[in-house]
């Protein structure tokens, strides 16, 4: 039995080869195709990002502009997809809904499936990453009871996400282009960060030969977990629940308590043992868009003091527990207007572009063989069969 590596939780074990995203977690460093996370968040734009992990470079204008027109080409789903929301109780979990109808999607595009034929696999991608955010927004349209809104391809990919969001028929919407920018920054610093759980579950599902769009839902699962993606939803709840930065000590303490299932959610990293970069910009997104906005959410009071309290105790200090991206997202979340249960679904889009980019690698490696984990037996050795009646 120890033929095999024992790696509970892979902490040691690379599944892959990849060239889109490096991590340095004791630097805190992050990097697409070698450009830093914060310059990309600061000067580019979310489809810029989209096509540099696609397509291993960033656009010139030309580019840019095509790749947009095609990403535009796509954001209708098909009519009988909102006959599918409808199937859902009201009060379904935004994040349930978006398991099954991307799941359902696979049942819509059986022409772009041919995964062995790389114009297809683009075609699948370019499908999921225009298709998120009107599939996004039709599971907020349908637990308010709002009427679906169809997508306008003269907006930006994020305009359009927040005006299929946001507007109703009866007022004219005008998009707030500090929303736009704090959305577009989000969705950067959502986009891709290499093997974490949804993104290998993703590949394992992908290497198997599976519909891609079938792949990115199982992705979508996984992240919806309090440990991963679900972890921004739990944090904004977490600081609202706190309330007032007097009761912060004994949420410290509940931390701090091994005997208590309580963790501080956003908080902490599987690689990670310094300040994560996309908290960092996070942070001063959730500054600006509040005083743009000219809001005071208390909130914020709480998750500084919280984080402050936090990075001087020993505890974290020894642990190396820092803020995730997780911990300041759900503030900026809140002031443009989504409730906590959309949080997890708006990493989900952003993500889709990690999780297309990084099945396109995986197919066109030469290496790729079905992903096919081994394990420790642990059970009973070979015994014989005894009938019901002698046991
Ligand atoms: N609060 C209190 N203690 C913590 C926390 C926390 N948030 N995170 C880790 N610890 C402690 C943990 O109890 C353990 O202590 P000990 O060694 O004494 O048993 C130690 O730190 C190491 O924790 P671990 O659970 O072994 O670490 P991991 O690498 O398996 O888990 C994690 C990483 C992110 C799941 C974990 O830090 C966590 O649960 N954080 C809260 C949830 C969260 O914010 N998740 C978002 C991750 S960021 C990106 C994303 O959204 O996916």
């Amino acid at each position: 039995t120890d033929m095999f590596t024992y790696d509970p939780g892979f902490t040691s074990t690379a599944s892959c080869e990849s060239g889109l995203t490096y991590i340095d977690g004791d630097k805190g460093i992050l990097l697409h195709r070698g450009y830093p996370i914060d310059q990309l968040a600061e000067k580019s734009s979310f489809m810029e990002v989209a096509y540099l992990l696609l397509r291993g470079e960033l656009p010139n204008k030309t580019e840019l502009e095509n790749f947009e027109t095609t990403i535009t080409r796509h954001t209708m789903v098909h009519e009988q997809i909102s006959t599918f929301y409808r199937g859902f109780r009201r009060d379904a979990h935004p994040m349930a809904i978006m398991c099954g109808v991307v799941g359902a999607l696979s049942s819509f595009y059986h022409d772009s499936t041919d995964i062995n034929d790389p114009k297809q696999r683009m075609i699948a991608s370019h499908r999921l990453i225009a298709k998120m955010p009107t599939l996004a927004a039709m599971a907020y349209k349908y637990s308010t009871g709002q009427p679906f809104v169809y997508p306008r391809n003269d907006l930006s990919y994020t305009g359009n996400f927040l005006r299929m969001t946001f507007s109703v028929p009866a007022e004219e919407y005008v998009i707030d282009p500090v929303i736009e920018d704090a959305m577009d920054k989000i969705f950067i610093l959502h986009a891709d960060h290499e093997q974490n759980a949804s993104t290998s579950t993703v590949r394992l599902a992908g290497s198997s030969g599976a519909n891609p769009f079938a792949c990115i839902a199982a992705g979508i699962a996984c992240l919806w977990g309090p440990a991963h993606g679900g972890a921004n939803e739990a944090a904004l709840n977490m600081l609202r629940e706190i309330g007032t930065v007097d009761r912060i000590p004994e949420y410290i303490a509940r931390a701090k308590n091994k005997d208590d299932p309580f963790r501080l959610m956003g908080f902490g990293h599987r690689v990670y043992k310094n300040y994560d970069p996309r908290a960092t910009v996070m942070q001063k997104t959730a500054n600006d868009v509040l005083n743009k906005l000219g809001l005071n959410d208390p909130v914020l009071d709480v998750a500084k003091e919280l984080e402050h309290i936090a990075l001087n105790d020993p505890y974290f200090i020894e642990k190396k527990l820092y803020p995730n991206v997780d911990f300041y997202s759900g503030v900026i979340l809140s002031a443009i207007g989504f409730p906590t249960e959309m949080f997890t679904v708006l990493f989900a889009l952003a993500r889709t572009v990690g999780w297309v980019a990084q099945w396109n690698e995986m197919i066109s490696d030469p290496a790729q063989r079905i992903g096919r984990p081994r394990q420790l037996y642990t059970g009973p050795t070979q015994r014989d069969y005894v009938s019901v009646d002698k046991r």
